[in-house]
């Protein structure tokens, strides 16, 4: 499983896609009574945590759940401990800086020799499951979806059967947000969908 997935992720990837959820999808999110995020293809965990942090200083937490899945179990099992390299914090320190964040990085997790745990707050709207885009259906439904480098590895048809799903799946005036490689331009669902501004994100416009 190891070898055919590849799992590489960080926290804050492409800080300026985490800018824009920032200060300009969040403030939307703002007025439903809950908001549910799903973090599709979620690795290890790093994204999920990111978008925690997001909510946090947003003042969304509280009311947001945040579903991480993947199709790997054991990068689940990692997502779960919270535990990151201590290595990588220089560089998540920075994008988290360059994403719009003002605190102090070091405020949300504990370094033990060569490792860091995250907060536990960090985790309690936070649920791990496996799931598989290819083949599992849709268990909720969302006012967000994040499914970032996890497409560019599917052909076409698997790329427009996953398009279906998130449609399925997201909310009328949701968003779905596609890594820096993605884009929703050529599938049959675009014609309801409008990108916001430089971004790879769409809100779900349905006209029905
Ligand atoms: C390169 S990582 C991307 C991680 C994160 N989204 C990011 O952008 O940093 C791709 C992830 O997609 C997962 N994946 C691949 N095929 C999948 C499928 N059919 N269903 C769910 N997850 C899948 C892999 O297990 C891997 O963890």
């Amino acid at each position: 499983m190891e070898e055919v997935t590849v799992n590489v992720t960080e926290m804050f990837r492409d800080p300026s896609f985490f800018k824009a959820l920032r200060e300009k999808i969040l403030p939307q999110l703002g007025t439903y009574p809950l908001i549910r995020v799903w973090v599709a293809g979620c690795s290890t965990g790093e994204e999920a945590y990111s978008i925690a942090i997001l909510l946090k200083e947003a003042g969304l937490y509280h009311k947001s759940l945040i579903y991480g899945t993947d199709l790997n179990p054991s990068v689940l099992e990692a997502a779960r401990s919270g535990v990151f390299p201590l290595q990588q914090m220089k560089l998540y320190s920075e994008n988290y800086r360059l994403s719009g964040g003002i605190k102090d990085f070091s405020d949300y997790y504990t370094a033990n020799y060569d490792s860091v745990k995250f907060d536990k707050s960090l985790q309690e709207k936070l649920i791990l499951s496996t799931h598989n885009l290819v083949s599992d259906s849709s268990f909720n439904s969302f006012q967000l979806i994040i499914c970032r480098n996890v497409l560019i590895y599917f052909d076409r048809e698997l790329q427009e059967r996953v398009f279906r799903l998130f449609d399925n799946s997201l909310e009328n005036l949701g968003f779905l947000a596609l890594g820096a490689k993605e884009t929703l331009r050529f599938s049959t669902i675009d014609k309801n969908y409008h990108q916001v501004d430089g971004q790879k994100i769409w809100k779900k416009v349905d006209h029905h």
